[in-house]
Parts: C-alpha cells; structure tokens; sequence
C-alpha cells in the first residue's frame, strides 16, 4: 500500500545548537541533517553559527570550518573542491548543488543542508550512491567497437567532436537525477537523467559501434520513456549540461529507426 507520510523513525527532529557563543560581525546560522545509523536515533537538524570574516567563500568551505573546528562528527564527501570531482553535491536551501562551487553570499542568511533527496543515507549528508553507480554502468559508458582502428587511432571530424559536447562534461554528481519526479517514484527501474545522458553521450560519439545495440538496451517503457520531459534534470545541473534534451535525443534516434 503507498505510504503517503514519513515513517516516525525517518521524522527529522529539532537538533543541537553548536557553539552559541560565537561572536563576529558577520555570522551565518547553518542548519545541517544529522543521521547516526549506530546510534537508533531519528534524524535531527543541528545549527551551527559560523563567522563568515574567518571563513572561506563556499558552503564547502563552511562545512570544513564546522568540521575541523566546532564538530569533528560531521559527516560529508568531498575531493576535488572545484567542482570536478562530484563528490559534495547536497541539498542546499531546497536545490540540488555542489557544496564547493555553491558561494555562501548568494544564499538567504539561514543555510538549510540535506543530502541528496531520495537516495539512502549512509551518514549525515553522505548517501549511498551504489544503486546510481550501478545504473551508470548499465548503459555501458565505454568505447564499443568491432573494427580495429586505422593506423592505430579512431579520429573524428571537428564536428563529431563537437556533438559530444555538453555531454562528455558529466561529473556524476546525481543532482540532475535526485531532482527527477520520475526517477523518485520508478528509482529500480527507471535509468534516471544522469545515466541517460551518459548513454547518449556513447550512441552521439561517432567512434562507438555499437547504436544499434545501445538504443536496443533503452527501448523500455521504464528505463527511458519514464522521462516525462519535466525538466528539473536540467534546472538542476551545477554544469549547466542538459540531460533531458539528451533523454529526448535518444527518443528522437528511436523513433526515427522504428519509422524505417
Ligand atoms: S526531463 Fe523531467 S522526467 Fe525527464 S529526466 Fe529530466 S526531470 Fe526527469
Ligand atoms: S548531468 Fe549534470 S547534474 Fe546530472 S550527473 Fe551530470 S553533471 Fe551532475
Ligand atoms: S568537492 Fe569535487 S565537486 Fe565539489
């Protein structure tokens, strides 16, 4: 039976205010999602006062500040911290973004951080991405081919260079896909904005082999046709990509050879 309300263990609960007696002229409230798996309890929003005067420009740089000098417990993945890497995407303020490239001075005084939407939690803002990974490489994101290449290299034109642009840019950060309707409500069985693009970025690679194959694995009316062309894939894109004209492309190739 659909269950329309959280269950009373997954209700978020008022936290803990950290470090009260902070003082500075230019303080931020961040109020961050704390989950411990080991300790039974509900989750609960924890504030913390950060000075933004001793305080790197990004929410990153906050969460770091946090982490290092007022709650050594709080849990989050970052790497790169320049937007590369994907690590650190989180819910900041509602919206689906990287913590590193996401500027504290663009944000309302309040800072509310939640993981990722929908997606199990493994910890604090950390969630498990296994089953996101998994659809990934259920598109198969590799060079296909049953020819060998010509003197030792598969070249392109500079226009099928071009065609992979907007595409080769993915860093797999999951804000497209967790901001999806469709992907929260079909999540096992619809491939979702990220992976799509990711397939598409394969079958529009004038090197790759294997379309036919590739477009084959998508015709379903779950993996792909689950995309209801709502957009918030591509609201969501911290690098400005488009996954869901990468979604309607692929439909486009499918409708195209079903017309032949
Ligand atoms: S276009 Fe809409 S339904 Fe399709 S993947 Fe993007 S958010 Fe989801
Ligand atoms: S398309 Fe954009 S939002 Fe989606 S995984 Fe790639 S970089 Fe992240
Ligand atoms: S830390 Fe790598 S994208 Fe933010």
């Amino acid at each position: 039976m659909v269950q329309f309300t959280l269950p009373v263990n997954s209700k978020v609960k008022k936290g803990i205010t950290h470090n009260t007696a902070t003082v500075g002229r230019n303080i931020r409230t961040f109020e961050i999602y704390r989950w411990n798996p080991d300790d039974g309890d509900n989750p609960r929003l924890d504030s913390y006062l950060v000075d933004l005067d001793q305080c790197g420009p990004m929410v990153l740089d906050a969460l770091l500040k946090i982490k290092n000098e007022i709650d050594s417990t709080l849990t989050f993945r970052r790497s790169c911290r320049e937007g590369i890497c994907g690590s650190c995407a989180m819910n900041i303020n509602g919206v689906n973004d990287l913590a590193c490239t996401q500027n504290i001075n663009d944000l309302p005084s309040r800072v509310r951080i939640y993981p990722l939407p929908h997606m199990p939690v493994v910890k604090d803002l950390v969630p498990d991405m296994s089953h996101f990974f998994e659809q990934h490489a259920k598109v198969e994101p590799w060079l296909k081919a049953a020819t060998a290449p010509v003197e030792g290299e598969r070249t392109q034109s500079e226009e099928q260079r071009a065609r992979l642009d907007g595409l080769y840019e993915c860093i797999l950060c999951a804000c497209c896909s967790t901001s999806c309707p469709s992907y929260w409500w079909n999540t096992e069985r619809y491939l979702g904005p990220a992976s799509l693009l990711q397939a598409y970025r394969w079958i529009a690679d004038s090197r790759d082999q294997a379309t036919g194959e590739r477009l084959d694995q998508l015709d379903d009316a779950f993996k792909l046709y689950r995309c209801h062309t709502i957009m918030n894939c591509t609201n969501a894109c911290p690098k400005g990509l488009n996954p869901g004209r990468a979604i309607g492309e692929i439909k486009k190739r499918l409708a195209r050879r079903s017309r032949k």
